[in-house]
């Protein structure tokens, strides 16, 4: 298989497509976290939304744009074609590429779909020439996976991974 390499399944998010729409609502307001605090939600913090409502597909676009014109990218994981599974916000920082948010929608928990959807947003930020990837990890379950991912707590509280 050497010089063989499979194609990239992860994209920007794209607001038209309704299986983004679907993928977000399901990762944000429909996974559970697993601290009380849960992970926060730049996403559901700007959404226009009454709280406990879910945003229809117009609001989700306003709110990708939202999202956008702050600096963050969405990007979305399809491993298969239609099947958009996880989610996660980032962006370029000063320190390094920050992960602000990273979620395998509930079903499809711990099936390894985390693992390569890390994989290629690690190489996403390589590719822009990115040295650390930086994340704050929300609750014990998060913690275990960054700590598989290779990532170590620095003396500042965040977790940092040299890439
Ligand atoms: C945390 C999360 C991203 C992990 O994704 P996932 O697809 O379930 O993880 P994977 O199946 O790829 O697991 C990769 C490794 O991490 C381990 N792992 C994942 N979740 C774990 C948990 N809750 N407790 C202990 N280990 C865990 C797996 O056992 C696996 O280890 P292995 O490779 O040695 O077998 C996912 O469970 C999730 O979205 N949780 C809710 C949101 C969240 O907490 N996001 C992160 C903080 S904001």
């Amino acid at each position: 298989m050497k010089g063989k390499k499979s194609a990239t399944r992860i994209r920007e998010i794209d607001p038209e497509r309704r299986e983004d729409y679907q993928c977000t609502i399901d990762c944000i307001y429909r996974t559970e976290y697993s601290t009380s605090q849960g992970c926060r939600s730049s996403f559901r913090e700007n959404s226009p939304s009454a709280l406990g409502s879910l945003p229809t597909m117009e609001q989700f676009k306003n709110n990708v744009e939202h999202v956008r014109k702050m600096g963050c990218n969405i990007l979305v994981f399809e491993p298969r074609e239609g099947e958009v599974i996880a989610y996660c916000a980032c962006m370029g920082s000063a320190r390094g590429f920050f992960i602000s948010e990273f979620i395998v929608k509930s079903p499809e928990q711990l099936k390894g779909y985390g693992r390569s959807f890390y994989g290629e947003i690690e190489e996403y930020a390589r590719n822009q020439c990115y040295k650390r990837i930086i994340l704050y990890p929300e609750g014990q379950g998060a913690r275990y996976f960054w700590l598989k991912m290779g990532f170590r707590r620095d003396e500042t509280d965040f977790w940092v991974k040299k890439i």
